[in-house]
């Protein structure tokens, strides 16, 4: 368990631009849902909303691009301080959708 001051800390961050607050130690997932995004990534082929489902990392259905870095789960990916984050459509590689 982190020390308590260290989870208190505010850190920045975008998320498709949009500039959020949250506090360190909190998932991408977390700041997301705290701010009502509920879908952050689309699917390959009929381009449907994903966001959120098992919260443990296991479904992949949370994919977003952290840093230009596709493919990161959002429920198991603490924010950090400067965090650019992006929804993804499809594999977040052009080339293969
Ligand atoms: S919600 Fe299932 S892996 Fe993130």
């Amino acid at each position: 368990m982190r020390p308590r001051d260290e989870r208190t800390t505010q850190v920045g961050l975008t998320f498709d631009g949009q500039s959020l607050r949250a506090h360190c130690g909190q998932t991408i997932a977390a700041v997301l849902l705290n701010n009502g995004i509920r879908s952050w990534r689309t699917t390959r082929r009929n381009s449907a909303p994903r966001g959120m489902f098992c919260g443990i990392g296991v479904c992949f259905d949370c994919l977003v691009t952290l840093n230009n870095a596709p493919n990161v789960r959002a429920c198991v990916t603490e924010v950090a301080d400067g965090d650019v984050v992006s929804s993804q459509q499809g594999t977040g590689h052009h080339e293969l959708d």
